[in-house]
């Protein structure tokens, strides 16, 4: 059974259909990087797999269970589904280790006693121990987008989406971010995500998946695809952002 599977999904917005006929699998330990041009799906295709988007047809299933099922309960379902996006959105009034140990406390019932030490162990992933005490606004951008993927650590998820998490950073913040993803990925992290750094993906992914139109367009080992694409659609997408 693959970790993530879709079928054929359709989602639409109104009269507007932005997925349209989308299938994929992810197994568990791959890294799948995302590309594609600006309003291609990308976001939506990633939210569908932690059910934050309704679809119109089709199926998405994690680990065997049907997100799209009136049935299933999704707040449990994202425990286990870490999704980061390019707005890391901390809590402002809570320091470091507020910020990463609420939700264990809250939704997994983490003991008092164990938080200090589960914020401690999710910072070294990210080198940032140093900052347990800070509050948000005492940090760069990348350490707090890197907090943002600590926080989702300490949930002890099977998979983490990434939506474009290095975009809204200045450009000698984007580097420390894509260390940690790397870090993550070499301790085994299943991970789908949308970037738009193409050196990043060919080092990284394993599989590079092009959506195009709302469709995936073209996907395959990464060094392979985006060395030698094999439609015209990709070959324009990778010289309009690499040049
Ligand atoms: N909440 C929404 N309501 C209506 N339309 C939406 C909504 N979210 C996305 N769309 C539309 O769906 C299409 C795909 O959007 P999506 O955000 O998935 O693109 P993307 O590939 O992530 O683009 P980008 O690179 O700009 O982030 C776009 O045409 C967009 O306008
Ligand atoms: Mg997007």
């Amino acid at each position: 059974m693959s970790l993530v599977e879709l079928k054929d999904v359709v989602k639409s917005y109104g009269q507007n259909q932005v997925l349209k006929g989308v299938s994929l699998t992810v197994e568990k330990g791959e890294i799948i990087a995302i590309i594609g041009r600006s309003g291609s799906g990308k976001s939506t295709m990633l939210r569908c797999v932690n059910g934050l988007e309704p679809i119109q047809g089709g199926s998405v299933s994690f680990e065997g269970t049907k997100v799209n099922d009136p049935n299933t309960d999704l707040r449990k379902l994202r425990q286990h589904v870490g999704i980061v996006f390019q707005s890391f959105n901390l809590f402002p009034h809570l320091n470091v280790e507020k910020n990463i140990t609420l939700a264990p406390r809250v939704v997994k019932g983490v003991a008092p006693a164990q938080t200090r030490a589960l914020a401690e162990s999710v910072l070294r992933k990210v080198g940032l121990a140093d900052k347990i005490d800070a509050y948000p606004d005492q940090l760069s951008g990348g350490q707090q987008q890197r907090v943002a993927i600590a926080r989702s650590l300490a949930m002890q998820p099977t998979l983490m989406l990434f939506d474009e998490i290095t975009s809204a950073l200045d450009p000698e913040l984007v580097g420390e971010v894509l260390k940690t993803l790397e870090e993550m990925a070499r301790d085994g992290m299943t991970m789908m995500l949308v970037t738009h750094e193409i050196g990043f993906a060919r080092r990284v992914a394993n599989r590079v998946v092009f959506m195009h139109h709302g469709k995936i367009w073209e996907q395959g080992p990464a060094a392979d695809t985006l060395a030698k694409p094999a439609t015209p659609e990709l070959e324009t997408f990778l010289s309009a952002v690499l040049h």
